[in-house]
């Protein structure tokens, strides 16, 4: 799980997950369709992204390379001092298997791997009848409860609008 949709809302919109060692770009490339690519410029290696922010297209810093938010290549500084085949097949970013469900955005650096909807059932069937993709991040608390952490989020783990008893 990656992050939410709605925090890359329009295209261009991106967002940077790091996961120990990896890093990949979750981005918003058309209003419904979100991909995701390994966070390494194919030049030297160097990170393209952090955090998140809104690109027209990402580009590399060390050197300048740039790419549209599809993968592809459209800059390479100097391109003429480049012999062709040097060049060949390895300018474009690598995609990352990305999926959505739920409101949530998913990748997955195995490109082999099952399909998320496989993945996710059976809690998939049960929970589709919530909306949990109309669902939004309202506040937060935290507290620290001298008690097992499984009674404390059953007491305080409840659906909005359904009173308690
Ligand atoms: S390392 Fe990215 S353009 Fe050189």
């Amino acid at each position: 799980m990656a992050c939410r949709e709605e925090e890359i809302p329009k295209v261009g919109d991106y967002y940077t997950y790091d996961i120990v060692d990896q890093s990949v770009i979750v981005i918003r490339v058309a209003p419904d369709e979100i991909k995701a690519y390994h966070n390494v410029c194919p030049h030297r290696g160097r990170t393209i992204t952090e955090g998140c922010g809104h690109a027209a297209r990402l580009m590399c810093r060390f050197h300048g390379w740039s790419w549209e938010l599809n993968g592809k290549n459209n800059r390479v500084v100097d391109r003429d001092e480049w012999p062709a085949a040097t060049l060949d097949g390895v300018l474009d970013l690598v995609p990352v298997k990305v999926d959505r469900w739920g409101g949530w955005v998913y990748i997955n650096l195995d490109p082999d791997s099952i399909s998320l909807e496989e993945h996710l059932e059976p809690a998939k069937a049960y929970l589709d009848p919530y909306d949990l993709g109309g669902l939004r991040y309202h506040w937060r608390k935290s507290a620290i409860i001298d008690c097992n952490w499984k009674v404390a989020l059953e007491a305080f783990n409840r659906p909005l609008n359904k009173s308690v008893a």
